[in-house]
């Protein structure tokens, strides 16, 4: 299964690379410093160009001169990307699993889409967010980013066409599809 329909809304597996996806908004998976790095956050920058990095140096300057904290999030231009939007989050470092790690992830994926909502967005792309440098257990996280991002559309209805999760590896898709039947039965 790799889509969900939730009244208008129609949450997508998608497996891929984030910095191709045509919708409205990506959401980047950076760190604090909102200066780039690896993983998504490098190809977004690399592939979306200098345009988002200055966009980030003003928010430092102008919003978080100590850095975006985990969990919050804040967007930017797109620059060269297909999408218009970046909207960079910071998950949590995964420490073990005691320290409200479960609880910044899925504040991580609602404040994204909130701020989307803020911004009349309605097509938005999220990757699997602190799986990667941050090591969050995928098989932990893929349930909380998909119930968090069903709860959040169903709280407002109408509001998205499509929000998608881009998987890079087959791995990672697969986990997704079976936290998603998982999640479509308990419906
Ligand atoms: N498109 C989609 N998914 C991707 C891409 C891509 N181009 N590149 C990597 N991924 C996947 C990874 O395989 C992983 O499953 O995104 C998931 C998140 O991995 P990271 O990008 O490492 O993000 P995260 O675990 O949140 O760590 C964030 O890493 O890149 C740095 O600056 C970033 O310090 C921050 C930290």
């Amino acid at each position: 299964m790799d889509t969900l329909q939730i009244g208008n809304t129609t949450l997508r597996l998608v497996q891929g690379d984030i910095t191709e996806q045509d919708v409205e908004a990506v959401v980047n998976a950076a760190n604090s410093s909102l200066m780039g790095g690896g993983g998504v956050d490098g190809a977004i920058h690399r592939r979306g160009g200098p345009r988002i990095l200055a966009a980030c140096r003003q928010i430092r300057t102008e919003q978080y001169p100590d850095g975006l904290p985990a969990g919050e999030a804040v967007i930017t231009t797109a620059g060269e990307l297909p999408a218009r939007w970046v909207i960079h989050t910071v998950g949590p470092i995964w420490t073990g699993g005691g320290n409200g790690e479960e609880k910044i992830l899925a504040a991580a994926y609602r404040n994204s889409l909130a701020l989307a909502h803020q911004h009349g967005l309605r097509t938005v792309a999220f990757p699997s967010i602190s799986t990667g440098a941050y090591g969050f257990p995928i098989t932990l996280a893929a349930p909380i980013a998909l119930r968090t991002v069903r709860d959040e559309v169903q709280a407002r209805p109408g509001a998205f066409a499509e929000v998608r999760f881009v998987l890079f590896s087959e791995a990672d898709y697969e986990t997704y599809r079976t936290a998603l039947e998982v999640l479509a039965k308990a419906a």
